[in-house]
């Protein structure tokens, strides 16, 4: 990927180095930091380095009348304007510059625009505009002309206020396993920014499941993997804390025609706790965990990696399938797993071209107990 603003924009991290210096980095740096595990010749799954994120947020600068995109640079805390960002899909990158002329032309929409944040899915487009000032109906107004004329749906954002004018969701299709299923992604909720990668991902994530009965997920977001795997299993528990990941998650089930999912709103060490009958919650009176003869757990958790107690409660599993976002909390959390499991694949999935971020997925098998 060629860009002007390498080397300046804070952006891409890694602006002096071609795509392949990229991968053979990470790659290296990988089979460093796990020097001490056996991850053998782990799978590295690429993404087309440009046009790949469909999530990207903007600052907006004022100059007199004029506005611009901004991001931060790479050094210091300055702000850099631009005109374009080719890391964003093709949707988000043509929509830029069109927006960008109605918006500097509409004193209502422009005043005190602080950001602006794209969704774009294979169905659709969200943009939020976030202000520094209230908004209200003549915003709205104004608002509407502007979803009529690009067809996408707007929000606005300001201090306690989110103005919806039609939506506040866009539906994504996902292709898996020459299956398709549809995900409804809120705003403001967590998604994968990178599809493509991220297909590859839940592909892997399901060709490693064998001898299934039930899952137990951990940390599931809008279901990105619990639907897909839901077909490999005879019934999944799935959690997450933010409740409208988990209303999405009910939303999209239902569409996908999926019967066998449990979703709930309750975070890790709370089922944990539960699981193992050390606390009663009211959320669960109408579910019997019991029922549940658990054969993998799958987790995905934030940067923080796994608490101290949930990593502990997950040994008592056959099959963990591991998806990390930081090689440095994974690294902590599989110093305590291999004391229990074997590793029997590791892959890098590259969501993020250009940046140092890399994740990971994982399988690991308990070890055969000694006689
Ligand atoms: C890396 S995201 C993964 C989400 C999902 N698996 C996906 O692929 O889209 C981590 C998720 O964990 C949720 N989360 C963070 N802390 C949590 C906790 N203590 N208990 C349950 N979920 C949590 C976040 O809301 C977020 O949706």
């Amino acid at each position: 990927m060629e860009c002007k603003y390498f080397g300046v924009c804070g952006s891409c991290k890694l602006h002096n180095l071609s795509y392949s210096e990229q991968i053979a980095q990470k790659k290296e740096y990988i089979k460093e930091l796990f020097s001490d595990f056996d991850i053998g010749d782990f799978e590295f799954f690429t993404s087309s380095d440009k046009h790949y994120r469909n999530r990207a947020e903007f600052r907006i600068w004022h100059n007199g009348d004029d506005i611009s995109y901004g991001m931060h640079k790479l050094e210091g805390k300055e702000v850099l304007e631009i005109d374009e960002c080719p890391k964003v899909d093709e949707d988000i990158y043509f929509l830029m510059p069109k927006l960008k002329k109605v918006l500097q032309k509409n004193e209502e929409l422009r005043n005190r625009l602080y950001g602006i944040e794209f969704l774009s899915t294979r169905n659709g487009m969200l943009v939020t505009l976030i202000y520094h000032r209230r908004i209200g109906e003549r915003w709205r107004g104004e608002a509407k002309k502007l979803e009529d004329k690009f067809g996408i749906f707007v929000i606005g954002r300001a201090k306690k206020i989110k103005e919806v004018l039609t939506q506040d969701f866009v539906l994504e299709s996902l292709h898996v396993e020459k299956k398709d299923y549809i995900y409804k992604i809120i705003e403001g909720g967590f998604s994968q920014p990178n599809r493509q990668t991220n297909e590859k991902m839940i592909e892997w994530v399901c060709s490693h499941v064998k001898d299934a009965k039930d899952l137990l997920e951990l940390y599931c977001g809008h279901g990105n993997f619990t639907l897909p795997m839901s077909d490999k299993f005879t019934k999944v528990l799935a959690t997450e804390i933010s409740k409208s990941s988990i209303k999405s998650a009910l939303f999209s089930c239902a569409v996908n025609g999926i019967s066998n999912i449990e979703f709930l709103r309750m975070s890790v060490a709370e089922l944990t706790s539960a699981l193992k009958k050390e606390r009663k919650f009211n959320r669960l009176k109408d579910i019997n965990l019991d029922d549940y003869n658990f054969s993998h757990v799958l987790t995905d958790p934030p940067r923080a990696g796994i608490d101290e107690k949930s990593l502990e409660f997950i040994l008592n599993f056959e099959n963990i399938i591991y998806i990390s976002c930081n090689p440095q909390t994974l690294k902590r959390d599989l110093k305590v797993l291999t004391k229990e499991f074997d590793i029997v694949d590791f892959a890098v999935f590259d969501q993020f071209p250009h940046t140092n971020h890399i994740e990971s997925g994982i399988i690991l098998h308990k070890k055969p107990k000694e006689l």
